[in-house]
């Protein structure tokens, strides 16, 4: 059985996010952790009747809430408003990540730290490097959370090709996403040849027209790309995606905790990795040179498929990197550069703290 700590409880996505974790049969005690109001939360989800015994932690606490967990899941930090990148977000959240998982390192070092935070693309490096500056880092245990854009690509993919036709559920094995999570980092990988080539039939239809096809290849991307800016705007300045986001965390954290029991997972799946940390890194990180014309070592960290072990991110895969056509392709080129600057921002951050 299991201690699960959740940072950032009482926000938007820790609330729905602690509930669903209340209802794992794995977890034995779940600690609620925030800078306001997670006692309340705690005591609220206590009276849940499923077998996790429920504590919320106040501002001074955290090193208590976090004392022997395996698994910590930190959605603490600001989100974004309208016209915001999540760049944007990186001088206020990298401390916070930074503090946290400190307190993660001198109290409970064994857990799995599992980020959600944004930048993703940042905050990751941050945890990282924080670790191991505080001489803790164990790799595989340090994952980016990166299943909402899974989710996405599989609802819209679902959408562009007709709903009706096509179940949201049933698009697990056509669709996955690699890269990292923000704007054109997120390259989704459509893995059944006959609904890509669908798309793409679209847009050339649209384009003979001389319009563009809302059904088709190139929208499905930009909306997967930038889902996110969808909700951040259609929620006026309250917020970002809170409860796909907590259905998404949890739907990762399931398999983790699978995993901590040597349960069988899904299979691979994907999140933001530190490559030269586990095995098949240093391979994905070639393969993605010598795609990109980068160099290897600029591609530090990455959302690919991961295979884990004990709970933490054990394989890293790259079969899927022989199926990949010339248009994802052409993301995958974007997206790596784009990804090196938020990552050496990250890593910046830790070394100016030095
Ligand atoms: P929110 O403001 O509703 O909640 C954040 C919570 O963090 C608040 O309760 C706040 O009190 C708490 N907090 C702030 N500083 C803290 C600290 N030092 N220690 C502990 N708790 C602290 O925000 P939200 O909508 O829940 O989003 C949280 C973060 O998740 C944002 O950075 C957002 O951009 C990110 N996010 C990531 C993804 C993803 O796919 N990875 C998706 C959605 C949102
Ligand atoms: C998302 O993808 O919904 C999150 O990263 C939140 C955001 O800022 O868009």
């Amino acid at each position: 059985m299991v201690k699960v700590a959740v940072l950032g409880a009482a926000g938007g996505i820790g609330q729905p996010l602690s509930l669903l974790l209340k209802m794992n049969p794995y977890v034995s005690q779940l600690a609620l952790y925030d800078i306001r109001l997670a006692p309340g939360v705690a005591t609220d989800l206590s009276h849940v009747n499923t077998n996790a015994r429920c504590r919320g932690y106040s501002k001074d606490e955290l090193n208590a809430a976090v004392s022997g967990a395996k698994l910590v899941v930190i959605p603490a930090g600001v989100p974004r408003k309208p016209g915001m990148t999540r760049d944007e977000l990186f001088r206020v959240n990298a401390g916070i990540v930074a503090q946290l998982v400190t307190a993660v390192a001198q109290n409970a070092p064994q857990a799995r730290i599992l980020i959600i935070s944004n930048p993703v693309n940042s905050t990751v490096p941050v945890a990282v490097e924080t670790l191991r500056a505080l001489g803790a880092l164990s790799p595989g245990k340090v994952m980016g959370v990166t299943t909402l854009d899974v989710v996405r690509a599989q609802t819209f993919l679902s959408e562009s090709l007709g709903a009706a036709n096509y179940a949201r559920d049933g698009m697990r094995r056509h669709v996955t996403v690699v890269g990292g999570h923000s704007g054109k980092t997120i390259v989704p990988l459509v893995l059944n040849n006959t609904y890509r080539a669908r798309l793409i039939a679209a847009d050339a239809k649209a384009a003979k027209r001389g319009g563009k096809a809302a059904n088709g290849y190139a929208a499905f991307v930009h909306r997967v790309q930038f889902g996110g800016d969808e909700v951040v705007e259609a929620k006026q300045g309250a917020g970002s995606a809170t409860l796909s986001m907590a259905l998404a965390g949890y739907r990762f954290a399931e398999q983790v905790l699978k995993s901590i029991h040597s349960e069988a997972t899904e299979g691979p799946v994907p999140c933001f990795v530190h490559l030269p940390s586990i095995a098949g890194g240093s391979e994905l990180q070639e393969r993605l040179a010598a795609l990109s014309g980068r160099e290897s070592r600029s591609i530090e960290y990455f959302a690919a498929p991961v295979r884990l072990e004990h709970g933490e991110a054990k394989h890293v895969e790259c079969a899927w990197l022989d199926a990949v056509h010339k248009e994802e392709q052409a993301l995958l080129v974007t997206a790596i550069a784009d990804l090196e600057a938020n990552v050496v921002k990250g890593k910046r951050f830790v070394q100016s703290k030095m």
